[in-house]
């Protein structure tokens, strides 16, 4: 490629991606009509590509938390990558840094979490749950405890049991899959779109009793667990009303269901906790941890077990029929400790807390005197920004309208990148935003809504 010019470089590149590459969730007609947007450097909250510099308030897939282009991460990926590049977990082996690194985990999660499992992806972290799930209430004498309940609206993952999880039906048609009979899903505490005449408060009870019902139905004898993401982010931006969490848990406790939190986005500090069962006022059995725990510099997912079930799981003397060749790689985790002492000595969820949360807060909150804005959900640097046709009766836009789209299209045009998903915009920023970025993004999102309330007229 030497002595070719900038511009032939990126013509090569994009059109080795169409001609080879698949990508995941993509409309691959979207390729054939027009060259992928190549992104080729990040640094900070920015990401830069074909010479436009965006403001990346998705930090990629709400991963990138402590920033792009973290230089002490890259010396610290190299070092481990020259001292041993790799070697497996299993059998009883270990590394100079998966051990400390599920030390460091289980010294930021809830007292009762303190033994990790070590997996690349969310994905694979939640299907881990999924066996251990069924493994604990094995060795407890209970076979017959195998529906997990989840919730419309939930995303835990894209393998297929994962995906059996969702509440979006679309990724179960197209392969073929049926949810069957080992998976319930239940309402989401959405009360913007689902709570009616409702206050929040009462619809949480409502949409945490929807669970018991279910349970009740299906016999507790039967349910094995209750799946759950914090904040339900991919589907919208979901925020519970402060009701729900606690109730879920009791519920749980009543039936002897297991409580699995899927905190593979708000894990390690997004709503201005280290994990969000301390936000919402939960603990978990067990939880389910990916993105944040390695900012994305690498991959790497940790599935979080109770000390009682690593007790049961633990206690036999036999293998455990699971794991992956880069279970605990040396150097993904090697990558996460030292993300993980970033997000400590910058101490970037305490500033969530206490300074960029609130900041973040105000200025969304200050767009529902918007005509198109009918809620703006915001948790410490998580937020959902629900359009609506009608505020008082909170009716949506029908989805063909693609009004969301429009206004993350008008988002990009200014600078900033966003992400709609139906009828909200979803933002998940860095935590190293500055006031200045939070300015700026409620400004380029009211420009961007008046932009398209305009055309609407
Ligand atoms: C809550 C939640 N769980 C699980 C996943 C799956 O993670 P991965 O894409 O790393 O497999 C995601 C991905 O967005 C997620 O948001």
């Amino acid at each position: 490629m030497a002595d070719m010019s900038n511009e032939q470089i990126l013509a090569a590149i994009q059109n080795a991606d169409r001609a080879h590459h698949v990508h995941p969730f993509t409309d691959p007609s979207a390729l054939r009509q027009a060259p992928p947007f190549v992104i080729d450097h990040a640094e900070g909250c920015y990401v830069t590509g074909q010479n436009i510099k965006l403001l990346d308030a998705m930090a990629g897939l709400g991963c990138v938390n402590v920033g792009y282009g973290r230089k002490e991460l890259a010396e610290v990926a190299a070092e481990a990558m020259e001292r041993l590049s790799y070697y497996h977990s299993f059998a009883a082996v270990a590394n100079p840094y998966a051990g400390p690194l599920a030390a460091k985990i289980a010294e930021h999660a809830p007292k009762h979490l303190n033994k990790v499992f070590f997996a690349n992806s969310g994905s694979e972290a939640n299907e881990t749950l999924i066996k251990l799930v069924r493994l604990y209430w094995k060795l407890k004498g209970k076979d017959s405890k195998r529906i997990i309940i989840s919730r419309d609206f939930a995303y835990h993952g894209s393998t297929i049991a994962t995906t059996l999880l969702n509440g979006n039906k679309a990724m179960l048609d197209d392969f073929g899959l049926k949810a069957g009979k080992d998976v319930i899903h239940a309402m989401a505490p959405f009360w913007y779109r689902l709570g009616g005449d409702m206050t929040p408060d009462e619809f949480g009870l409502h949409a945490a009793r929807d669970i018991e019902r279910r349970i009740l139905e299906a016999g507790p004898e039967n349910v094995a667990a209750f799946w759950g993401e914090p904040i339900q982010g991919t589907l919208g931006a979901v925020i519970p009303p402060e009701t729900y969490w606690p109730e879920v848990e009791r519920i749980c406790r009543k039936h002897d269901v297991l409580l699995v939190a899927d905190e593979v986005v708000t894990g390690f500090g997004r709503t201005g906790n280290w994990f969000a069962q301390e936000t919402f006022g939960f603990k978990a059995d067990m939880m389910a941890l990916a993105k944040g725990l390695s900012s994305a510099y690498l991959p790497i997912s940790a599935a979080v077990i109770s000390d009682e079930i690593a007790g049961v799981i633990e206690g036999r003397e036999a293998v455990l029929q699971h794991g992956f060749t880069t279970s605990a790689h040396p150097v993904t985790a090697a990558v996460a400790l030292k993300n993980i002492e970033i997000l400590e000595r910058e101490n970037l969820v305490g500033q969530i807390a206490k300074d960029t949360g609130p900041r973040f807060k105000r200025t969304l909150k200050a767009l529902e005197d918007h005509p198109l804005v009918g809620e703006a959900r915001v948790s410490g640097l998580m937020a959902g920004i629900e359009l609506a046709k009608d505020k008082p009766t909170r009716e949506q836009y029908p989805l063909e309208l693609a009004i969301c789209e429009h206004v993350g299209q008008a988002c990009l045009m200014r600078g900033l990148i966003v992400r709609p998903v139906g009828n909200v915009l979803v933002l998940c920023p860095p935590f190293i935003l500055n006031h200045g970025e939070i300015d700026f993004i409620g400004k380029v999102l009211r420009e961007a809504l008046d932009d398209v309330q305009s055309r609407l007229d």
